[in-house]
């Protein structure tokens, strides 16, 4: 991806382009754009003492802002960093203090809030595959594979590098300063000195343009339609209020998991959790195009849902709740009449005691090349547990036993398909860097 001409576009897609394109020249860029000079200096909040950091690397929820309703905002900027060991083998004790150090720099840095920086680090199977020790009992996270019957007609790539970084702002100069900053490229971080960064001990993983970036918000995927820089977009419009690529407010908090349910409960790893990333293609055009909004809302929420008019135009009349469990025990008669299932009516089928076990943290990208996709990624206890979910995401009962075929009516399964998936282990604070397999 190369920097679209400064004079050519809007603030904010030349913004979102700059983190797209990353690296140096993508920070100088929004560095110009942000305070208009072109300096070296990202203006956040500073980081100060971290004492008060929380055990729990994914505890997000307590800064983020809420949105009108008191659902939790997410952050607007995403990336994703790779990383892999520069060395065969293990990593051993000045590795670990390395890694430690460079993220505390990070902290020290820039406050935990939403224009300040939230991030995680989570470690990939391989990367535990290098001791000989294996993870205690009570970490589930096997090697990622395919998780639905849909998958074994599609070519998807697994995550195989160390570890991945999850870094988040509502500054796009954020999140690419501090990533410059851990791969060593940066002396000072919002004006304060970094003594220490992963170079020597940990390298970017995978190719420069598989970089993996994104944004989430209102008004965001209708901006993008309007610039036209994005290819595989539809004729019909997307609601300005909608955060969404697919046109609609998401991560409702009743239908999100709490930051204490998906943690590891016991063990040396209490208090982390697992973190699937899946990275999706979506069909936008044809949801908009050839669906009509009765439609769309019957295939994302329930027929009752678009029958009763109850989510509005992208969701404003959802206030923290879909009221999606009135829908779900009707799940299978409604695939035989009137032949159309909801993508939430089917993954809520998953609730554990009227529970979501899954923490979304989704946002938009493109994909192969320059077409809509999303990173899916989800936080719960056991990787077991988001399978489970995503198997009654894909309802392949309902296709051989109702009126709904494998793709067709049965939630949003016909614009999606799978490009990459990747299991992590989110450890607690305390064993973020480099961590042994019972630390
Ligand atoms: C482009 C892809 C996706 C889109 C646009 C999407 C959209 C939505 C929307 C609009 C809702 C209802 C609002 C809400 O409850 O927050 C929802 C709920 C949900 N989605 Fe997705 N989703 C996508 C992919 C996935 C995937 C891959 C999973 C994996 C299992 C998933 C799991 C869930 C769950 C668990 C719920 C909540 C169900 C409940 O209320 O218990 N979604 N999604």
């Amino acid at each position: 991806m190369t920097l679209p001409d400064r004079d050519d576009v809007s603030r904010r897609k030349f913004l979102q382009a700059a983190v797209a394109v990353g690296g140096a020249a993508g920070l100088s860029a929004c560095l110009g754009e942000s305070d208009g000079g072109g300096t070296e200096r990202i203006d956040a909040p500073a980081g100060g003492s971290l004492d008060d950091r929380p055990a729990r690397q994914h505890a997000w929820n307590d800064v983020l802002e809420r949105d009108q309703d008191g659902n939790v905002r997410p952050p607007a900027h995403h990336v994703l960093a790779d990383f892999s060991l520069v060395a065969d083998g293990t990593p051993g004790d000045s590795d670990r203090e390395t890694v430690e150090e460079a993220l505390r720099e990070l902290e020290r840095a820039i406050a935990l809030q939403p224009d300040g920086l939230l991030f995680t680090v989570g470690y990939t199977p391989a990367y535990f595959d290098r001791f000989d020790e294996k993870l205690p009992d009570d970490v589930d996270l096997p090697d990622p594979g395919p998780v639905t019957y849909l998958e074994n007609s599609e070519t998807i790539a697994f995550d195989t590098h160390d570890l991945t970084v999850h870094l988040a702002s509502d500054d796009p100069a954020v999140v690419l300063a501090a990533e410059e900053a851990l791969l060593g490229n940066r002396e000072t971080l919002n004006g304060h000195e970094m003594a220490t960064s992963f170079d020597g001990v940990l390298e970017r993983a995978g190719e420069p343009d598989d970089r993996r970036t994104g944004f989430v918000g209102p008004g965001l995927p209708a901006q993008k339609q309007d610039e036209g820089e994005v290819e595989g977009m539809p004729d019909h419009d997307i609601a300005e209020g909608a955060p969404f690529w697919m046109g609609y407010r998401s991560g409702f908090q009743e239908s999100q998991a709490t930051e204490e349910y998906v943690e590891i409960e016991g063990g040396a790893f209490a208090g982390g959790t697992t973190q699937h990333v899946e990275t999706l293609r979506v069909q936008i055009n044809t949801w908009f195009d050839q669906d009509s909004h009765h439609e769309r809302v019957s295939k994302l929420f329930s027929h009752v849902h678009a029958d009763e008019d109850r989510v509005g135009e992208f969701g404003e009349k959802l206030g923290t709740s879909t009221g999606i469990m009135d829908a779900v025990d009707d799940t299978a008669t409604d695939a035989r009449d009137p032949g159309v299932v909801g993508h939430a009516q089917k993954a809520a089928r998953e609730r554990e005691d009227g529970v979501p076990p899954l923490l979304r943290r989704d946002f938009n990208t493109t994909v192969a090349g320059n077409l809509p996709g999303v990173h899916f990624l989800a936080l719960q206890d056991e990787i077991s547990t988001f399978e489970r979910v995503r198997r009654a995401m894909a309802g392949e009962e309902l296709a051989e036993n109702g009126a709904v075929s494998v793709r067709q009516n049965n939630g949003i399964l016909q614009y999606l398909s799978v490009l990459r998936r990747g299991n992590y282990l989110v450890p607690p604070r305390a064993h973020r860097s480099l961590p042994t397999p019972n630390p």
